[in-house]
């Protein structure tokens, strides 16, 4: 029986982070001074496995979960990623499939990726200057390894879609740029309102970019934007559409939040359901799994966990006072 939430919410889409490591250290989300070879990553034997990743998903199925997006940190990082692909395809033939990536490794395994039965991908990226996107990433990676993982995943016949954080005199000048790279490819550009997630990425509202904002600039270069319906009323991006017909979405929980029809739950890597990004705390199944939980006892604690469900952070960002750390973004997965 499909589940609600006390604000009526279904359970429609579960993110699953594989890993809490990165390749990167985004200034936004891992900075270095805080992610250094001091930070404890979690250790081998504290993360789920695939077949506990899997126990979890195939509970949630008969709930109503309609999509499954694999994160991480950086999910392709993780040995054999394409093993839990094929596991969670062969669970259900018709749910959607997606991973969220910085792309680097994407063209190594795109094709086997494919062939697993992943539908679609996510690919990060916030500039195409190279010094910026070195900045920015604090990385020596080009954002020509992204471009070519995007090109192969095209190839193969991945559905590709490219998110950009834009921050405030940072890389605003990257906006139109990474629009006409995803045009030209008839794939959909989403620009990200810089989010206070976790504790270390030094946010602040005035380094925020705001949707609109970032609408206007479009405007400037395309000409009229006009609005396109949402697919679901869950979707996070609200999606325009040039005069020329190319679609971009704007994705933005700062200025204009989309808690009232969030159906995300999260498991991070250690196997904690959280059912907000936003989250102090998560709901240990790890715990549950490893004394011998079957399908059934963990139906009845997600279901649980989901009917007391009365998250909606970001409608009340202003009047939040934080009593305890958030949980970083590589932790719990974007
Ligand atoms: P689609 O299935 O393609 O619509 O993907 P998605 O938008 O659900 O997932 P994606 O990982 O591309 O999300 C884009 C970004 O939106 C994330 O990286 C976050 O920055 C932000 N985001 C996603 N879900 C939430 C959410 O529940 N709350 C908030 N505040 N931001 C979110
Ligand atoms: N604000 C907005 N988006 C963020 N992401 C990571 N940290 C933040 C933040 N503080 C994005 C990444 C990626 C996705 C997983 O989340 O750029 O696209
Ligand atoms: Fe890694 Fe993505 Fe975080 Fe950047 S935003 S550090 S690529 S997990
Ligand atoms: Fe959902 Fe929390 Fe994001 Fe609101 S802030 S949309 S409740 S994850």
């Amino acid at each position: 029986m499909p589940l609600a939430d006390s604000l009526r919410r279904p359970l429609r889409d579960l993110r699953i982070s594989v890993t809490d490591r990165c390749n990167f250290r985004c200034r936004y989300c891992m900075p270095r001074e805080h992610f250094d070879a001091d930070h404890e990553f979690l250790a081998r034997e504290d993360i789920l496995t695939y077949e506990e990743i899997t126990k979890i998903a195939s509970t949630l199925m008969p709930l109503g979960l309609a999509k499954l997006r694999i994160t991480g940190g950086e999910p392709l990082m993780r040995k054999d990623i394409v093993k839990l692909v094929r596991m969670l395809r062969d669970l259900n033939g018709d749910v959607d499939l997606a991973m969220t990536t910085n792309g680097v490794l994407l063209k190594r395994h795109a094709a086997s990726l494919k062939d697993a039965g992943l539908d679609r991908v996510t690919v990060s990226l916030d500039a195409l200057d190279t010094d910026l996107f070195q900045s920015m990433g604090d990385t020596h990676h080009s954002p020509e390894e992204v471009m070519a993982g995007v090109d192969a995943a095209l190839e193969v016949g991945l559905q590709v879609k490219v998110n950009m954080v834009v921050q405030r005199n940072v890389n605003e000048s990257q906006v139109v740029p990474i629009a006409a790279f995803c045009f030209e490819r008839n794939i959909i550009p989403r620009f990200i309102e810089f989010m206070d997630v976790g504790s270390t990425n030094q946010w602040e509202l005035d380094s925020v970019v705001s949707g609109e904002d970032i609408r206007s600039l479009l405007a400037q270069t395309y000409g009229e934007v006009n609005t396109v319906s949402p697919d679901h009323p869950s979707d996070v991006a609200k999606r325009w559409k040039t005069e020329q017909g190319h679609m971009f979405g704007l994705i933005q929980s700062v200025t204009a939040p989309f808690c009232g029809d969030c159906s995300r739950a999260r498991i991070s890597a250690n196997g904690s359901m959280y059912t907000c990004l936003f989250a102090n705390e998560g709901h240990d199944l790890r715990a549950m799994l490893r004394f011998g939980a079957n399908a059934t006892d963990i139906e009845a604690a997600i279901r649980t966990i989901w009917t007391a469900r009365k998250d909606r952070y970001s409608e009340g960002r202003k009047e939040h006072k934080e009593p305890k750390p958030k949980i970083e973004m590589s932790f719990i997965g974007g």
